[in-house]
C-alpha cells in the first residue's frame, strides 16, 4: 500500500496531523497498536489550550466540545491558608480554560476521521520503519489478524508516545531528563462539583487539584510518592488527604463520592533535542514529556503536529522544503517554554523533600508574588491559557 504519509500512533500528535494534512488534501494512514476502544477509553489529559480549542473549531471537530466542555475564566490557587482567583479572561485579553478531557477528543478525532474516509489502522504489532535516509520510506507490521502488511511513504510522522520507538531512529540526538521525587494519584469520583473552577493547592502534606470532567464526575489529583501504588490508597486515607490540603479557608468543603478509579501517575521533564531524521519526524510525547501540573502535554503535542502539517503542506504544495528542514528548530522554541512552565509550576506547587527550608520559602514568595503582582500573574496566565503559535 502508498500512502504519502505514514503515521505511527494515533493520540493526539498523530491524529490532529492526519485532519489537518486532509485539510490541505494529503492523505495519510494511521497506525496504533492500541484497539480502539482502549485508545477512547484511556483517561489523561484534561485541559486545552484556547488556541487548541480554537483549532477544533476550524477543523470542524468542535461541535461535542462547545456543547459538553467546561469554560472556566481562571483557576484558584490555594497555599498558607489563602486562597486566590487568578482572572485568565481578564489577564490574557478574553482567553479562557477549557476542560474536556483527551479521550474525548480522541473519539471525536476518531469519529470524525473514519467518517471522511480516513484511515486508522488499530490493534496492529510489530511496527518497524525502514529506508529513512532514502525517497521512499516504508513501515512493515503485522495487521490486527497478524498478518504482515506494509506502507510505502514518502514521509513517516512518529507519533508513537512516551513509550515508543520512533525516535531510536533519531541519530545524533541528545536527550535531558529531570525527574521528580514525586507522583500524583489521580481519582475519579461520582460526585457534583465542590468548585465552579480548578483548584490549585500547595499544603505542608503535599499537592492536591481539584479538577472536573461532567456535571456528575470530579478529577482530583493527591501529590504521593514516586512509587506509590493505587492499591494502596484506601478511600478513607484519600478523602482525608484531600480534605486537609484543599479546605484550608472557612467556609469552603468538598464533596466526596464514589471513587471508582485510582491511579498514580509518575513525574518527569524530558526533551529530545533532534526530532527528524531523514524522512523521520517524531512530535509529541515522542520526543518531550512534561510533569502534568501546567497541563500542556497534549497542547504540545497538538502543537508538533501543526508545524509538521506546514512543512509538508509546504512541500506538497510549493515544493519547498525549508519549513520541513527547519521542523525541530520551530518545535523546540515552544517545547522549552512549555518545558520551564510545567516545570515551574511542579516546583511551585509540590512539597518536595529533597528541598532545604530556604527553597521551601521561596516558593511561597513565588506564589505570594504571583497573587500580588498583575506582572506576575500575567505571565503565569499566558503560558497557561497557550503560548501563541509561532
Ligand atoms: P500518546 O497520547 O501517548 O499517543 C501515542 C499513541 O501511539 C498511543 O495511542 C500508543 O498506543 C501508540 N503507539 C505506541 N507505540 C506504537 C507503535 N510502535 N506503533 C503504533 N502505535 C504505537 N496534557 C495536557 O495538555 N493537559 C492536561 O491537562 C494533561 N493532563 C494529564 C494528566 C495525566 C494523568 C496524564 C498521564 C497526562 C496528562 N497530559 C496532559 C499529557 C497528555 O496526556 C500527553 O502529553 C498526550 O497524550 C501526548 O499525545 P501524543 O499523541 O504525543 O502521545
Ligand atoms: C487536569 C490535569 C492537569 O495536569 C492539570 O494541570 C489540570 C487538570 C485534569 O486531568 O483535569
Amino acid at each position: 500500500v502508498r500512502t504519502p504519509v505514514g503515521i505511527v500512533g494515533a493520540g493526539p500528535a498523530g491524529l490532529f496531523l492526519a485532519h489537518l494534512l486532509h485539510r490541505q488534501g494529503i492523505e495519510s494512514v494511521v497506525l496504533e497498536t492500541r484497539s480502539r476502544e482502549e485508545v477512547e477509553g484511556t483517561i489523561r489529559a484534561g485541559v486545552l489550550e484556547q488556541w487548541t480549542v480554537d483549532l477544533m473549531q476550524d477543523l470542524g471537530l468542535g461541535d461535542r466540545m462547545r456543547r459538553e466542555g467546561h469554560f472556566h475564566r481562571g483557576i484558584t490557587l490555594r497555599f498558607n491558608g489563602e486562597s486566590w482567583h487568578l482572572d485568565f479572561e481578564d489577564l490574557t485579553g478574553g482567553k479562557r480554560v477549557t476542560v474536556y478531557p483527551q479521550h474525548e477528543v480522541l473519539r471525536d478525532l476518531i469519529a470524525a476521521r473514519l467518517a471522511n474516509g480516513g484511515e486508522i489502522r488499530f490493534g496492529v504489532q510489530d511496527v518497524q520503519l525502514h529506508g529513512l535516509t532514502t525517497d521512499r520510506p516504508r513501515i512493515t507490521y503485522r495487521n490486527g489478524d497478524g498478518e504482515p502488511e506494509e506502507l510505502h511513504c514518502d514521509f513517516i510522522a512518529g507519533c508513537d508516545g512516551s513509550q515508543g520507538t520512533s525516535r531510536q531512529h533519531v541519530e545524533g540526538r541528545t536527550e535531558y531528563q529531570h525527574l521528580y521525587p514525586f507522583g500524583w494519584l489521580g481519582i475519579l469520583v461520582e460526585a457534583p462539583p465542590s468548585h465552579h473552577e480548578l483548584i490549585y493547592a500547595r499544603h505542608g502534606r503535599g499537592f492536591a487539584l481539584l479538577s472536573t470532567r461532567s456535571p456528575d464526575i470530579q478529577r482530583m489529583y493527591l501529590q504521593c510518592g514516586p512509587t506509590d501504588n493505587a492499591a494502596d490508597f484506601p478511600d478513607d486515607l484519600i478523602w482525608s488527604e484531600l480534605h486537609r490540603r484543599l479546605e484550608t479557608v472557612d467556609g469552603w468543603t468538598l464533596t466526596e463520592g464514589r471513587i471508582f478509579q485510582k491511579n498514580v501517575i509518575g513525574m518527569r521533564s524530558f526533551v529530545c533535542d533532534r526530532m527528524q531524521h531523514g524522512r523521520l519526524y517524531i512530535a509529541g510525547d515522542a520526543a518531550h514529556i512534561v510533569p502534568p501540573t501546567g497541563a500542556k502535554g497534549l497542547n504540545l503535542a497538538v502543537a508538533d503536529a501543526v508545524y509538521l502539517a506546514r512543512g509538508l503542506e509546504d512541500f506538497y504544495g510549493r515544493g519547498r522544503r525549508d519549513r520541513l528542514e527547519q521542523y525541530t528548530a520551530t518545535c523546540l522554541r515552544r517545547i522549552w517554554k512549555a518545558e520551564r512552565f510545567s516545570w515551574y509550576m511542579t516546583t511551585m506547587l509540590h512539597t518536595n523533600p529533597a528541598e532545604d527550608p530556604f527553597e521551601q520559602r521561596i516558593h511561597l514568595a513565588d506564589l505570594d508574588y504571583v497573587v500580588h503582582s498583575r506582572a506576575a500573574a500575567t505571565a503565569l496566565a499566558e503560558n497557561y491559557v497557550g503560548l501563541p503559535l509561532d
